[in-house]
């Protein structure tokens, strides 16, 4: 597992574009993504021996008033590589270097049955804009505590 260079740019967007269903870009949490840069150390591809892209994680960062957080997505694993772990792995080891590059939370939008694991649940009090299914907003504490008293509206990072 490497981080994401801008070599490795379009090969991960056709990997999203192979894992995705069509039209991926609609989704309101791509609209917290345009015109920001992915966060620069914590987006990582993952490849075989002979260097195929196996699978690959993006964060974008984002704000909730005027708190920041990890946006974390997509995260992809090629269908003939689902089930052997690698999106645990892309998930951990990338967030392994959350705290140290100075962030305190993490958010998704995805489903819950998978991202327990990892240690994710439900954020009550954040709204994502619509239109997201709120049973679908999902956060990890990096540092204990981090989301509490955390809500409001899920903005654009700006700086
Ligand atoms: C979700 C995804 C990244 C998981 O990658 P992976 O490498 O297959 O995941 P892992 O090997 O770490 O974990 C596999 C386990 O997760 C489970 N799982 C995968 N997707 C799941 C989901 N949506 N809900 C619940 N469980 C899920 C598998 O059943 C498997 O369970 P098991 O360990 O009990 O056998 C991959 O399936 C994928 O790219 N899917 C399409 C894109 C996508 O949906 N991305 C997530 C957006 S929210």
């Amino acid at each position: 597992m490497k981080p994401e260079t801008a070599a490795d740019h379009w090969e991960v967007e056709a990997l999203y574009d192979t894992c995705f269903a069509p039209g991926r870009e609609a989704l309101s949490s791509y609209r917290l993504r345009d015109g920001v840069p992915p966060v620069v150390g914590l987006s990582h591809v993952a490849r075989d021996a002979d260097g195929i892209l196996a699978g690959a994680i993006r964060y974008w960062p984002v704000r909730i008033g005027t708190t920041d957080a990890l946006l974390l997505g997509p995260v992809a694993v090629h269908p003939t590589r689902q089930g052997e772990g690698l999106g645990g792995m892309l998930i951990e080891g990338s967030l392994s270097h959350a705290v140290p590059l100075g962030w305190s939370r993490v958010m998704l939008v995805g489903d819950a049955p998978y991202y327990r694991r990892f240690g994710f649940s439900l954020l009550e009090h954040v709204v994502m804009p619509p239109p997201t299914n709120p049973a679908r907003v999902l956060g990890r504490a990096l540092i204990e505590g981090a989301w509490d008293g955390i809500a409001g509206d899920v903005t654009r990072w700006t700086h």
